[in-house]
């Protein structure tokens, strides 16, 4: 509860007729410290009670609770709330110390599972910094979901299915051997990959036999599917590196390939219900009504096609997972897709079609440049993972020298920088990734916050107080209330990231509180030996707690030390 709150609570038990947000809507801030940290004004009350506002205030305000409030006075037709700061504050700081992990959180999903679709990167192909953003927006809001009491289920789905694979068959087939590939798997499918798009420009028959591929993948061909296996094995263990630094881990593979075999489901629904049309030899449903162009269901040639494959996925795991929410993390250009696949649903008769979300995000620039796999004109996500861990190790060698576990911190460093930058801001915002300004220990960045935080546990560790259960927290003094205030605003926060599916709060909050923390830490002598420096601590305490709880939300570590 933060202490706007508190005044909207004291209030509300006077007034049983209005609800608690009717309430904190009209509570003030007034900018004058006179008349107290928060004022509720009487007028709009005048009307539905006949009494002057400042009859009414005078009136109320015999009724109030004091706790927790040094005073509540009459000003006219307000009522002025001047708050117990020790008392307040020494409450938040015990109720964070009591239950760290716990503190922030509501209680949204009482359980609800919720599914969540991300990463999913095309097999055959290294995964690009294009992925990076799905994979991290999505970890991160399965974490603030599950701090919020849902359960996530994390749904990796390989796109591992389609004519871009058989492309990839035919360009092995034409150009490939086994040899080579053992050799250095990914990159080896990646060059037959790029070689096979940019020279079917000119040779319209390597797309013909791709389809080709694709057909016979279809039909069950058994050197298709071996090619298949082997293909999407190489292709999951190369995944899985970058996972294990990302500490991303899936319940589920499941991919294209899986709900192309539960295809008859929604291909018989959408006949039962006349809702597939035929157009120039090829099915279609119409969605006119919608204002959308009209997906194609079966191809001409009788293969299926991407959106089938999701409407069965969609299908399949209402079945499996009952879930309260259905995310889908992918870039701002599949908007008008999953339009179409909701609006498909819909026409299918199924009530939950609203229960699925496309949680959009914005292109990943690098150095100002636009990504394209299909060119090959990529940067390899664990490439710049590991630079940027180099260059983490290079500050700590200079700023830290005697670091005892430095590479295991520059991991950790390295590795955060690149998530926070990619969650601090809104993410339907475009992210230009330029690493310099990324690993950077000032700034709105990743390693600010670690340092702030590992700040606060050298100061412990000097204190030597772990243990604040008999401190008197009164005694923290005034100069900690910015921060105290600030704290008591985390389960708000909390609940705003997880309502948008929006990590960038948290990321906002954590720079914010790292910030009010050092400013704090440079204008006050925390260990300084008088009645409030154990109280202190504890305050310190509870930022690094919350600092850290913040950052795990992101998936992103703490270092004690850095
Ligand atoms: N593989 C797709 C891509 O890389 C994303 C898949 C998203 N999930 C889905 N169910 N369609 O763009």
């Amino acid at each position: 509860m933060d202490e706007k709150q508190r005044v909207a609570s004291a209030v509300a038990a006077t007034l049983p007729d209005l609800s608690l947000e009717e309430i904190v809507d009209k509570i003030e801030r007034p900018k004058d410290a006179n008349n107290g940290d928060y004022a509720f004004p009487t007028f709009f009350l005048a009307k539905t009670l006949h009494k002057a506002p400042q009859m009414i205030a005078a009136d109320l305000v015999e009724k109030i609770d004091q706790a927790g409030f040094e005073k509540v006075v009459v000003a006219g037709p307000y009522i002025n709330f001047f708050l117990d700061k020790a008392q307040v504050g020494a409450e938040i700081i015990k109720a964070i110390l009591a239950d760290p992990a716990g503190y922030g959180k509501k209680d949204l999903g009482h359980g609800a599972n919720v599914t969540i679709d991300y990463s999913s990167p095309n097999i055959a192909k290294p995964m690009g910094m294009g992925h990076l953003r799905s994979t991290m927006i999505g970890e991160a809001i399965a974490r603030i979901l599950e701090k919020e009491n849902y359960t996530p289920v994390r749904i990796d789905y390989l796109g591992d299915w389609g004519t871009q694979f058989g492309k990839l068959m035919a360009a092995y087939q034409m150009w490939g051997s086994e040899e080579e590939v053992k050799k250095d798997p990914i990159n080896t499918l990646l060059k037959y990959y790029v070689r096979i798009n940019t020279e079917a420009e000119e040779h319209p028959e390597y797309t013909d036999a791709g389809r080709e591929w694709f057909a016979k993948l279809e039909h069950g061909d058994k050197e298709a599917w071996r090619l298949w296996h082997w293909f999407r094995q190489i292709s999951i263990e190369r995944f899985r590196k970058v996972y294990d630094m990302l500490d991303v881990h899936f319940d589920s593979f499941n991919g294209e390939a899986f709900s192309a075999q539960k295809m008859d489901d929604p291909i018989q629904l959408l006949k039962d219900k006349h809702l597939l049309k035929a157009s120039r030899g090829a099915q279609i449903v119409d969605l006119d009504a919608y204002k959308l162009t009209p997906p194609l269901i079966i191809k001409s040639n009788g293969t299926t096609t991407y959106i089938t494959r999701d409407l069965a996925t969609a299908l399949y795991r209402k079945r499996m997972f009952g879930h309260a929410k259905s995310l889908y993390v992918v870039g701002a250009e599949q908007e008008n897709y999953y339009k179409q696949l909701k609006a498909v649903l819909k026409e299918m008769g199924f009530t939950w079609w609203d229960q699925l979300e496309h949680i959009s995000f914005g292109l990943m620039n690098l150095n100002g440049q636009k990504m394209s796999t299909r060119k090959g004109n990529v940067v390899n996500l664990e490439d710049v993972l590991n630079d940027s861990i180099k260059l983490a190790r290079q500050q700590i060698a200079e700023k830290n020298p005697d670091l005892p576990n430095a590479d295991e911190v520059a991991k950790q460093v390295g590795v955060g920088a690149v998530i926070f930058h990619d969650l601090k801001n809104d993410r339907r915002n475009a992210v230009n990734f330029k690493l310099e300004d990324v690993v950077k220990f000032e700034g709105e960045t990743g390693p600010y916050v670690q340092y702030a935080r590992a700040r606060a546990e050298s100061i412990l560790r000097k204190g030597g107080v772990r243990d604040f259960s008999a401190v008197d927290l009164t005694k923290v003094g005034d100069a900690a209330w910015d921060i105290l205030s600030f704290l008591s605003q985390y389960s708000d926060v909390v609940e705003r990231a997880a309502v948008n599916y929006d990590p960038s709060v948290i990321a906002k909050y954590a720079l914010e509180l790292s910030k009010k923390f050092n400013q704090y830490y440079a204008h006050n002598r925390i260990l300084q030996d008088d009645e409030g420096q154990t109280a202190r601590l504890a305050l310190v305490q509870a930022v690094s707690h919350i600092l850290k709880d913040a950052l795990a939300m992101l998936d992103i570590k703490a270092p004690d030390e850095m």
